[in-house]
């Protein structure tokens, strides 16, 4: 079956079953690593990205779902070649990335929030990332990273 959406604005046609998991097409059909596979049951988060702006867990996403729909992952938040994002760069100056792991989904939930409201408070930043499971920094630093961005109006 033949599914047509786009991802990170460009047009892709991919075959393969309807109930085929977005995160295996995007991973191994599209080559697009960035979202990760963690525990494939949707729990964990790591493997979030957006469709029709909205966090989803690609995991558990059947990419019969994402017809016609535009798919962002967290290659798409910045150019190649171009400076990173500010949720990325306030991530990074943070402490908000440790293993990484956990970063890709993060960012898709907290763009996600961020397009939505650019001067979020904490609660609302710890609502967004209530899906999104990190071993490694305790949040608190994710959690401080955001907030900086939201204190500048959504700009690092
Ligand atoms: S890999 Fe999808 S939620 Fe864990
Ligand atoms: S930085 Fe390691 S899981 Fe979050």
């Amino acid at each position: 079956m033949s599914h047509s959406f786009t991802v990170n604005e460009r047009p892709v046609e991919v075959d393969a079953p309807d109930m085929t998991p977005l995160l295996s097409v995007l991973r191994d059909r599209l080559g697009l690593t960035g979202a990760k596979p963690g525990c494939a049951e949707g729990r964990c988060g790591a493997c979030t990205v957006l469709v029709d702006d909205r966090p989803v867990v690609s995991c558990l996403t059947p990419v019969a779902l994402t017809e016609g729909r535009a798919v962002r992952t967290v290659e798409g938040l910045a150019d190649p070649d171009g400076p990173l994002n500010p949720l990325q760069d306030a991530l990074l100056e943070h402490g908000g990335v440790q293993c990484g792991a956990c970063t890709p989904g993060i960012l898709m939930a907290l763009t996600a929030l961020f397009e939505q409201d650019a001067g979020p408070d904490e609660a609302a930043v710890k609502e967004s990332l209530a899906g999104n499971i990190c071993r490694c920094t305790g949040y608190h630093k994710i959690v401080e990273a955001a907030l900086a961005v939201a204190g500048n109006g959504g700009r690092s």
